[in-house]
């Protein structure tokens, strides 16, 4: 990402969102945290309003159905080395980045996120600036791992940030 952004957006320059659109590996990258975070697993859960089947199951009207997400993000048979974060999983062979159907950090339908644009843009712009400014070091702390339920949470970890103009001091 930091060589990507060096060369696109400039050492003293700030990564806007005009940028997105020439940072393949960055967007590809966020891309990836999302499926590999798999922050709302199950959606939230919804009602059937009317009687319906479903791949051959018959849902009463009423039904309270959840969408298992994960099962497109971290499925084996969707994703080469599925359980390793590779950011290549959204680029093509000429470097660009593509969203397979099956990636669906924000649901789908009707009912998808209200905020999937405004987190797009925010997750975009809060990464793309830090990891331009910074370069991160996992300290040598324990990661302290926390059970999470309808949000997954990361573990509790430190780490250092270090301005990239003291490392190139
Ligand atoms: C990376 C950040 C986010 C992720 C991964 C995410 C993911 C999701 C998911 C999976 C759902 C359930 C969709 C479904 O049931 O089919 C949802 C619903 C929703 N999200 Fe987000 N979300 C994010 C950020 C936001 C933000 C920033 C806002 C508000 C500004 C927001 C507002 C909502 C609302 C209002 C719903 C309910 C929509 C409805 O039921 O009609 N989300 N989100």
């Amino acid at each position: 990402m930091q060589e990507e952004m060096d060369r696109v957006v400039g050492h003293g320059n700030t990564p806007t969102i005009s940028f997105m659109d020439r940072l393949p590996y960055t967007m590809a990258t966020i891309y990836e945290v999302q499926r590999m975070g798999d922050l709302v697993p199950f959606a939230i859960p919804h009602r059937a309003t009317e009687d319906t089947s479903l791949g051959g199951y018959h849902i009463p009207k009423g039904t309270q159905l959840m969408f298992n997400l994960s099962h497109g993000l971290l499925n084996f048979r969707y994703w080469k080395d599925h359980d390793k974060f590779r950011p290549e999983h959204f680029l093509n062979e000429d470097g660009k980045v593509f969203k397979p159907d099956h990636f669906m950090p924000f649901g789908f339908g009707k009912r998808v996120c209200l905020g999937e644009s405004l987190a797009r843009l925010e997750v975009f712009v809060f990464l793309a600036s830090l990891m331009h400014r910074f370069s991160w070091r996992m300290s040598e702390e324990p990661v302290v791992w926390e059970t999470s339920t309808v949000i997954s949470r990361p573990p509790n970890f430190c780490v250092y940030a270090v301005s990239r103009d003291q490392e190139l001091d």
